[in-house]
């Protein structure tokens, strides 16, 4: 199994935090440590201060925050393959619809879990820490093939994530991390990785016939899309309105 280090992991939180406290350095001494009386009120970067004193976080371990930081950024990484993907499925010279509708609705899954394990680290107090994204390896897909193949890959590294999310939770016996991994997204993720193999599987067996081809595109789009994501009934709606 791959194992995720605890350095490669930390890395993004880290780099979040170190330009933060970059960005402290850089007020002139006095302005951000000094803030009290009339300034106070006009002090934009005054730190928070809980009346308690301590941060609000119950059983939230550092190492657990850490990691969930770095799925969302798994997750966002995926949310832009896919668009790429959607993008190139949808030019002129390509036109495969159903092929760009499925990704425009992976493209959509992603960003709404990105959502999710964002939302959860603030719902434990944690701090959400984004990372800047690295384009995709290719734009030219060439073929079906070339990106479902890609789109496995991805979804096999996002499900390693998730299993290493897991280990750590479980690791610091964070139970309702652990579930929210295991109930919320391990299924949903087995089937990803399940339904992409099929699709490679297929196309795979394809090669370059252009009317089996054409035949799997109108299969994506009849069997694998919901109407919400069909590019081509949005296209026909939007032309209704006209
Ligand atoms: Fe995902």
């Amino acid at each position: 199994m791959h194992i995720i280090s605890l350095e490669r992991i930390n890395e993004c939180s880290s780099r979040s935090l170190e330009l933060q406290s970059r960005k402290c350095k850089a007020f002139p001494t006095g302005s951000y440590s000094s803030c009290s009386g009339d300034k106070a009120d006009r002090c934009i970067d005054k730190p928070m201060k809980w009346p308690s004193g301590k941060p609000v976080k119950f059983s939230f371990h550092e190492e657990t925050e850490a990691i969930l930081n770095a799925q969302i950024n798994a997750e966002l990484k995926a949310f832009y393959y896919y668009l790429s993907m959607a993008a190139y499925f949808g030019r002129a010279d390509v036109a495969l619809p159903g092929c760009e509708s499925f990704f425009v609705q992976m493209h959509h899954e992603e960003h709404e879990h990105a959502l999710r394990f964002l939302n959860y680290v603030k719902m434990r107090g944690g701090c959400v820490n984004l990372c800047s994204m690295e384009p995709p390896t290719e734009q030219d897909w060439k073929c079906p093939l070339n990106a479902f193949k890609t789109a496995l890959e991805l979804e096999i590294e996002i499900s390693d994530k998730l299993v290493a999310v897991n280990k750590v939770a479980e690791k610091h016996g964070d139970l309702n991390a652990s579930d929210f991994i295991v109930t919320g997204f391990m299924e949903d993720q087995m089937k990803s990785v399940n339904e992409m193999g099929r699709f490679v599987a297929v196309l795979s067996g394809i090669g370059d016939l252009s009317l089996a081809r054409f035949m799997f595109d109108k299969d994506m789009l009849d069997n694998y899309v919901l109407p919400k994501f069909n590019v081509l009934r949005t296209k026909s709606n939007r032309s209704d309105k006209r």
